[in-house]
């Protein structure tokens, strides 16, 4: 068993004893991103207990171990116990990329795929990216706090409890601050951990839609420093795509971010083939989506300490021949994560169950796989994983509690939510 000693000031605290929990996925032993065969270790233990303290984990093992921890032999008095027969427990969802700073479901843009037009096509008419603009620009930032908080509220009741927010919706100056704003507002809300990336980058504005490179210029002499300098965001995504960016202005502007601090992420292969190696070698923190990939991208990715994030929920939406290579990652030793992508346009959906669905029927992964890329590679994708995503002495008391018998079903059942509580920072949060 796993012990801790447990800090002066959090003494005092009443801790929780969840006890004889039926199956307890750890995910223990994850200092490092998974990669290869360890993707498959996910640390199960059947008839196990956690202790918590002052919003940590202090101990975690066997139910016949933990009992006998000093500290809950000392404390025993003021510790809440649980009884967690008939549960799976896992660490809480970190769901690493996801859009919620818009308004308005895209309906017209459903109805016309609905109808047989393509992604792009749509886009091209004026709907796409563009459509959720009006409505963010619009919007005043305590609406927007609104939004994204419901959808923190609605990424809590799937089991998530760490969760990567993008602005990218507003795209001119004020709107995107006030996106970020308006992240951080809903995050100061909520009991679980939002990070927060600037994604000014999405697509030029239609004011710019004939000169692309001006917008670029904006983000980069004018926003981004802002946002660094308000301290908005820790990271800066691009979308590098087709209709989106190019390579040459992807750089430009990852080189810009780094150079006020923040770090970058990439969105990337999505519609088509972007050689990776060039953003690789800008070592972003994750490059997401992947559905296009060459054998020497893979090599360099596997190479690499970037994360791979695929988002099955977007090539579900938009109905794509083909979902990202998952197996092919994973076997070359590429660090994969699942994320929801959720946005209004490819993926409206922010429940993480759907996406371990998705993985095994789709996508060749294991159940075991899955989880472990939907928790601490999702974790360290966000660069939380000392913290996040594992159940481990010392790391944040979140955790995700399911009304299952055997993990292998949270991927199995689809469309249902079996999530019957959160735990975030060591304290239950209301489900709805
Ligand atoms: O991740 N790829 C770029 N951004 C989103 C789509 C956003 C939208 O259509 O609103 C994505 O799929
Ligand atoms: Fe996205």
């Amino acid at each position: 068993m796993a012990k801790r000693a447990v800090a002066e000031e959090v003494r005092h605290e009443p801790g929780v004893l969840l006890h004889r929990i039926s199956q307890l996925v750890t995910m223990r032993g994850s200092a490092e991103s998974r990669r290869g065969a360890a993707m498959r270790e996910i640390g199960l233990m059947k008839d196990a207990s956690v202790l918590i303290c002052g919003g940590q984990i202090v101990a975690v093992g066997t139910s016949r171990e933990v009992v006998r921890h000093p500290w809950l032999k000392e404390h025993r008095a003021e510790v809440i116990e649980l009884d967690c027969r008939g549960k799976v427990v896992l660490p809480g969802f970190v769901d690493s990329h996801t859009h919620p700073a818009f308004v308005s479901p895209r309906l017209i843009d459903f109805e016309k795929r609905a109808a047989g037009a393509g992604y792009e096509e749509i886009a091209a008419a004026g709907g796409g990216i563009r459509a959720s603009i009006d409505g963010v620009r619009g919007a005043s930032e305590g609406k927007l706090a609104e939004h994204v908080y419901s959808a923190l509220r609605q990424a809590q009741s799937q089991g998530t409890t760490t969760l990567e927010a993008k602005s990218g919706y507003g795209l001119d100056a004020a709107s995107e601050i006030k996106s970020l704003k308006a992240i951080r507002r809903a995050a100061e809300q909520w009991q679980g951990t939002v990070v927060a990336t600037f994604l000014g980058a999405h697509v030029p504005p239609p004011e710019f839609k004939q000169e692309p490179e001006k917008y670029v210029e904006l983000l980069c002499a004018e926003v981004l420093p802002k946002v660094a300098r308000q301290k908005l965001a820790q990271y800066v995504d691009v979308f590098c795509e087709r209709g989106a960016f190019t390579l040459a202005q992807t750089e430009r502007i990852l080189l810009e971010a780094k150079q006020h601090g923040l770090r970058v992420r990439v969105h990337v292969g999505q519609l088509t083939n972007t050689p990776l190696a060039a953003i690789v070698a800008h070592d972003p923190v994750s490059v997401d989506h992947l559905d296009f990939l060459e054998k020497a991208d893979v090599a360099a990715l596997a190479k690499s300490g970037t994360v791979a994030t695929l988002l099955p929920g977007a090539n579900y939406f938009l109905a794509t021949k083909k979902y990202p290579p998952a197996r092919k990652l994973m076997d070359a030793g590429a660090a994969v994560a699942l994320a929801t992508d959720y946005n209004p346009g490819t993926s409206p959906t922010i429940s993480m169950p759907m996406m371990l669905s998705l993985a095994c029927t789709q996508m060749r992964m294991t159940v075991e796989e899955a989880l472990t890329a939907a928790t601490i590679n999702g974790a360290h994708a966000l660069e939380l994983g000392a913290r996040k995503g594992s159940v481990e002495a010392g790391k944040d008391a979140d955790l995700a509690f399911f009304e299952l018998d055997d993990y292998r079903e949270l991927a199995y059942w689809f469309g249902a939510n079996h999530c019957a509580a959160v735990m975030m920072a060591g304290r239950f949060a209301d489900l709805f």
